[in-house]
């Protein structure tokens, strides 16, 4: 996988790889969806391993002006300063579209911006979280569909008490790659 471990962005490379193979445990054939691809890090492992379908991103890629804007609350604050006055949507644009043509972006956020999208064999989310967002990702994929994410982990409780709803709701184990903060539940096939 050519994996540019230089994108900015939060996924650790280790993450990266474990990712590559929570994607390969998705259906193929259909559309999927990153709800928070900030300037296409964790994209571009998606867009590695699906070439066939399209990958939406959906993000409003607001401008980071001060600590608070910053993603996850400012907490992840030494890296999204960087960041700051930095134009994300257009890093996005040349990391990963120009690259990807299979990659479409929606300048907005989820789950108000939406549109159409249904039928999907994926969804990444790296967001904060309500069980609100993840119950409407999680209806538009289909039986199978693979729901991961990252940052399943001690330092943000919201992830993980917001993922165990979601496990508890929809009956669906949660999953977790040794030594990472990625988790992801898979669909019940009917
Ligand atoms: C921590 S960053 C994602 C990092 C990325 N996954 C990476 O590997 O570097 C979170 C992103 O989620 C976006 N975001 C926050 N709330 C959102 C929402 N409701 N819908 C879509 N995007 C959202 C933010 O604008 C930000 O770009």
């Amino acid at each position: 996988m050519a994996l540019d471990y230089n994108f900015p962005g939060w996924i650790f490379e280790e993450e990266m790889r474990w990712l590559e193979h929570i994607c390969r445990l998705a259906p193929t054939g259909y559309d999927q969806l990153e709800i928070g691809p900030f300037a296409g890090r964790s994209t571009q492992v998606l867009a590695e391993v699906n070439t066939s379908t399209n990958i939406y991103c959906i993000d409003p890629w607001p401008a980071y002006t001060k600590d608070e804007d910053l993603p996850h609350g400012g907490r992840s604050t030494l890296l999204g300063r960087k960041f700051q006055s930095q134009d994300i949507f257009k890093i996005f644009q040349k990391n990963i579209q120009q690259r990807y043509k299979n990659v479409q972006a929606i300048r907005g956020t989820f789950p108000e911006n939406k549109g159409n999208l249904k039928n999907l064999g994926l969804i990444f989310v790296e967001i904060d979280p309500t069980l609100e967002l993840f119950e409407a990702a999680w209806d538009l994929l289909i039986p199978g569909g693979i729901f991961t994410g990252r940052l399943f982990c001690m330092q943000f409780p919201d992830i993980v008490e917001t993922t165990r709803a979601l496990s508890n709701i929809k009956k669906s184990w949660i999953h977790q790659p040794p030594g990472t903060s990625l988790f992801y539940l898979q669909k019940e096939y009917k």
